[in-house]
């Protein structure tokens, strides 16, 4: 596939696999991705799995990511985890923001702003997730939801750290239900977010972050997906536990 921006496939593996079957889940995928150069890959293990996971992919084109992190670098913070824990383990990702994490563990944008600015004073490229439930799609809100959470949750960075920031656009509705948002639908949301990361920063910074589409993402639909202009790769949930589909997705994004 021909792209402006080189694609980014990144594996939520969320509170799935005991270090076993993670090593196992590492071990198949390095075999069927060796030879994949064209796309920026990453798998996201629990912590618990990070350091096993972490040797298995030194030697290979995986890459790492967190699926969240502390906005605080030390200190009195019972059961977190800080940027500087993560590079100890070669992290060079951390997913931030999820809505499930903003639904349940009530992150605001605010609060996201902050961690994607420790990630980055960390060297971590933070992959900040925003979208739409289904009541405000269905209101006609999706755009002003974009447009809140893109200014919010990104709010403080620098040009040179937006351009090393990911986003991705996770419709929640489509997350975990099977449910795709349509290539039209996706394509669309992707240029709403790219509109006001030009006018939040300037025109180049906007053409020059990558934004991945997430929710229900499959080896059937990747392709298509992907193929839109302004969908730069895909953040997968489900689809990311077994290795012949997310190594699919992957080969189908070529
Ligand atoms: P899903 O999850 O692919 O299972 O819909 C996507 C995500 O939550 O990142």
């Amino acid at each position: 596939m021909n792209k402006e921006r080189k694609l980014i496939v990144a594996g939520n593996w969320k509170m799935n696999k005991t270090v076993a079957e993670a090593l196992a889940l590492v071990g198949d995928l390095k075999l069927e991705l060796a030879n994949v150069k064209e796309v920026d890959i990453v798998v996201c293990p629990p912590f618990t799995a990070m350091c096993e996971v972490s040797k298995a992919v030194l030697d290979s084109n995986i890459r790492l990511g967190a699926q969240n992190m502390s906005e605080n670098n030390a200190g009195a913070y019972t059961g977190e985890i800080c940027a500087g824990m993560l590079k100890e383990f070669s992290v060079r990702y951390v997913i931030l923001g999820h809505s499930e994490r903003r639904q349940y563990q009530k992150e605001s944008d605010a609060l996201i702003s902050k961690k994607a600015l420790a990630a980055h004073a960390a060297s971590l490229k933070p992959i900040v997730c925003v979208g739409e439930t289904l009541d405000e799609r269905v209101a006609n809100q999706t755009e002003k939801v974009l447009e809140t959470q893109v200014r919010g949750s990104l709010s403080g960075l620098s040009k040179g750290q937006m351009e090393e920031t990911i986003v991705a656009y996770e419709p929640v509705w489509a997350i975990g239900t099977g449910k795709t948002a349509t290539t039209a639908q996706a394509q669309s949301a992707h240029a709403v977010i790219r509109g006001v990361l030009a006018k939040m920063f300037d025109e180049t910074v906007a053409r020059r972050v990558r934004i991945q589409y997430g929710g229900s993402v499959k080896p059937a639909n990747a392709r298509e997906l992907m193929s839109q202009p302004d969908v730069d790769g895909a953040l997968v949930g489900g689809a990311a536990l077994e290795p012949r589909s997310f190594a699919e997705i992957i080969k189908n994004s070529i």
